[in-house]
């Protein structure tokens, strides 16, 4: 059944990932309603999505340079393309003859049908509105019907992919540039003696760069976290190329977290005995993200996944950071104190992902 608006019109086809964008649709969403302004500023029945324009609003920053994880090696099956939204574009995967994954743009050259819809035939996607087959690369190899020359142009856009971890990656670059750091291979996916991954899942409202800043928050984790003490000296922020590191040592309960950051969409938090958490967080826009987060457990807690991972994601962790990430806006020059941590160092560092933008 079509949905309606108010006025009884078909509503727009809502996708569960994009921000339902309205500009054009409806005059009133473009004007500021008190009642929707006192909605957003927070609660579990908030918007997800601002439907005005608020001039104090400014755009986050653009998507930064680096690996994205687009699925889970498992959610891409032999012999059937998969489409995910994400980096502001529609993506299409599917594995070839070898079983070798790879990432595509999602609209046919010929007449711009969506490549998702298709099928996969000998190893190639064959669009599914006229039979066109592309390759792994995205060139077109065959057009079935035709006996005219391929042409040139016949191709779309291929991703430089990676099956790493139990991930499938693509390299996103602004500028088009060639990968400038590798997906590091983490040992505990191949240990045996490590549960296979246990998979979180979710999709946020919130700016990568905020996530990902979050860490080294060193306040935030008094007030939004509970942490019973403002100490920021149990916290140490190094950086090497594209990876960044911070090391956390809780004394008293004899537990030290390392969370190693390979560019903006891939970290790894490493508690010895407890867990390895690898943590891929892909943009799917400016202000949307999705999360795709594999937890193995060693021998100890291996039994204690559901505890684990409600730690990480639940009341105290996760879930008591989404609404701030949902409301704020980034602050391109943040009015820092002592105390605050190291964010400049972190932004410093974090700026490399955005050359070529
Ligand atoms: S639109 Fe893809 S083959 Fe025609
Ligand atoms: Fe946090």
């Amino acid at each position: 059944m079509t949905d309606t608006d108010e006025a009884g019109r078909p509503a727009p086809p809502r996708s569960p990932i994009l921000p339902r964008v309205t500009a054009g649709r409806q005059r009133d969403d473009l004007v500021v309603r008190p009642d929707r302004v006192a909605a957003s500023r927070g609660g579990t029945d908030a918007p997800e999505w601002l439907p005005y324009r608020l001039v104090d609003r400014p755009e986050p920053p653009p998507v930064p340079n680096g690996w994205y994880a687009l699925a889970s090696a498992d959610d891409v099956p032999a012999g059937e393309p998969v489409t995910v939204i994400a980096l502001e574009r529609e993506l299409v995967l599917f594995r070839d003859a070898d079983g070798a994954v790879h990432v595509v743009d999602a609209f046919c050259p010929h007449m711009g049908a969506h490549l998702g819809g298709g099928d996969v035939v000998d190893g190639t996607l064959a669009c599914p509105y006229h039979g066109w087959r592309f390759d792994g690369d995205g060139r077109c190899v065959e057009i079935p019907y035709s006996e005219s020359r391929i042409p040139s142009r016949a191709c779309v856009r291929g991703w430089e992919v990676r099956e790493r971890n139990g991930m499938v990656l693509c390299w996103y670059h602004a500028g088009g540039a060639d990968p400038t750091y590798e997906v590091p291979e983490i040992p505990e996916v191949a240990d045996p003696t490590f549960t296979d991954a246990v998979v979180h899942r979710g999709e946020l409202v919130a700016s990568l760069q905020d996530m990902a800043e979050n860490n080294v928050d060193y306040t935030h984790f008094y007030f939004v976290h509970g942490r019973n003490a403002l100490d920021e000296s149990t916290s140490r922020f190094t950086t090497d190329g594209p990876l960044s590191t911070v090391v956390e040592t809780f004394e008293s309960e004899g537990l030290e977290f390392t969370r190693y950051t390979y560019g903006p969409g891939i970290a790894l938090l490493r508690v010895p005995g407890l867990m390895t958490m690898l943590a891929a967080t892909t943009a799917i826009d400016r202000r949307h993200v999705r999360l795709l987060w594999h937890f193995h457990l060693p021998p100890e807690t291996a039994s204690l996944a559901e505890d684990i991972v409600v730690g990480v994601v639940g009341e105290h962790g996760l879930s008591a950071d989404a609404p701030i990430w949902r409301d704020k806006i980034y602050r391109d020059k943040p009015l820092l104190v002592k105390g605050d941590g190291p964010i400049l160092e972190f932004r410093r560092w974090y700026s490399q992902f955005y050359e070529g933008n």
